[in-house]
């Protein structure tokens, strides 16, 4: 394993400016988003019966979503819409692009992306 050391750090810093703002929208996407758009943000269809609003509203993978810009998306996740609140104040401009590039990886994952891919974040034992 330890040969691939410099090997690596060669790697992650060239990778480290892609890489980056990509892990960070996840990041955000996990913490602020997945309770409503899902993990694999297709929505959570519990919550479109709560919220009243077609699931494929909440569904950040669909073609109707994807076709929007990246503008688009930004403002929508800064300014909210519907029953989704605002961001603005809550997430940088760079915070919300990176989740906008998060999503679009999700809707890439598209076709039946086996769940095993990710694996399952397991919590860390806090005591
Ligand atoms: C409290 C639930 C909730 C949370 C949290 C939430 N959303 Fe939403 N989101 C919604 C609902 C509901 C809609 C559908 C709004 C509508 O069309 O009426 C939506 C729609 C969207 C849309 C589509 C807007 C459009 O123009 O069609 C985007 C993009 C989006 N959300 C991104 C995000 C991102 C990114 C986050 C995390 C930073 C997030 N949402 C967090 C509920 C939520």
């Amino acid at each position: 394993m330890k040969k691939g050391i410099l090997f690596g750090l060669f790697v992650s810093l060239a990778a480290v400016v892609s890489v980056r703002a990509e892990d960070a929208g996840k990041t955000v996407y996990q913490q602020k988003c997945v309770m409503c758009h899902g993990k694999d943000g297709k929505g959570n269809a519990a919550l479109s019966k709560v919220f009243k609003v077609d699931p494929s509203a909440m569904d950040l993978t669909s073609k109707s979503v994807q076709i929007k810009k990246d503008e688009d998306l930004n403002g929508a996740t800064s300014k909210g819409k519907g029953k989704m609140p605002a961001f603005a104040g809550k997430l940088s401009a760079k915070e919300i692009a990176g989740v906008t590039g998060y999503v679009r990886t999700l809707a890439k994952a598209k076709p039946a992306a086996p769940e095993k891919s990710v694996p399952a974040p397991t919590a860390p034992a806090t005591k």
